[in-house]
């Protein structure tokens, strides 16, 4: 085996105090998404959009990587093949945690994008509304996360890995967003194998074909070193 392309969603962030989505209390009980992740919501009403991301940069900022981040980062040095993270999270702890190259497919909250001119630089703490872009001057400043109704960035890339992956592995997701939802079934097409670590089953568990429940903290590491030791001595 080569090649392992690893998606991850807000799960494997819960255990670092960093809250998930849909889950009881998750962030879209409390804002409804239309308003604060899309860009109709943000033409609406900017204050609100910008509040809502400072909020989560600084808890993003604040938080640790947790063991299951640390695992991954693991694997990547620790197998010959080559370890692809793709994260649907816009938090930087798999970074934090040491890993690297990793494909952000939803944006970093430590991100500003000019809706203007398309450049990015590095958000401040607190964004402002018509927060200025430094290349043109204009002021369209938005964190650099990608909205409901905009597309994934390096789709292309991803897709890629996908097409030549020995093994899938998604952890704490709910398998509820597309694209990234139906990256399983790519994999599925090719027949490699498929393994899910999730806190419950998921949207898309019975298209994997391992399943280990648990929170990512313990399931991860366990993985990891049953991959970097299989004999287990
Ligand atoms: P969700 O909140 O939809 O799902 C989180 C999943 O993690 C659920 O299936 C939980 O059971 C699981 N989970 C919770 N705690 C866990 C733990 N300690 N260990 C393991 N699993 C745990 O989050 P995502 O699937 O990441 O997009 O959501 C996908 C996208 O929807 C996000 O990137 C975001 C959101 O709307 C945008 O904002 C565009």
């Amino acid at each position: 085996m080569e090649k392992i392309v690893i998606l991850t969603g807000a799960g494997i962030s819960a255990e670092s105090g960093l809250g998930t989505f849909r889950d009881k209390d998750g962030l879209w009980t409390k804002y409804p998404l239309e308003d604060v992740a899309t860009p109709e919501g943000f033409a609406r009403n900017p204050a609100l959009v910008q509040d809502f991301y400072n909020l989560r940069r600084v808890g993003a900022a604040a938080a640790k990587p947790n063991p299951a981040h640390i695992a991954l980062a693991r694997l990547q040095t620790g197998w010959p093949g080559e370890v692809v993270i793709v994260t649907q999270n816009v938090d930087g702890l798999h970074e934090a945690g040491g890993a690297t190259g990793v494909i952000h497919m939803h944006g970093e909250i430590a991100g500003a994008l000019c809706a203007f001119c398309g450049h990015r630089w590095r958000a401040p703490d607190e964004m402002q509304v018509a927060e200025p872009c430094p290349a043109c001057a204009g002021p369209g400043g938005r964190p650099d996360v990608v909205w409901f109704g905009e597309i994934p960035y390096h789709m292309d890339t991803i897709l890629r890995h996908l097409g030549e992956a020995d093994l899938f592995a998604a952890i704490g997701t709910s398998g509820q967003v597309y694209p990234a939802a139906g990256f399983v079934q790519e994999a599925a097409a090719r027949g490699i194998p498929r393994v899910e670590m999730n806190l419950d089953p998921s949207e898309t568990s019975p298209v994997f074909t391992e399943h280990r429940i648990g929170p990512a903290s313990e399931t991860v590491p366990a993985w990891v070193a049953e991959f970097l030791n299989p004999a287990g001595g």
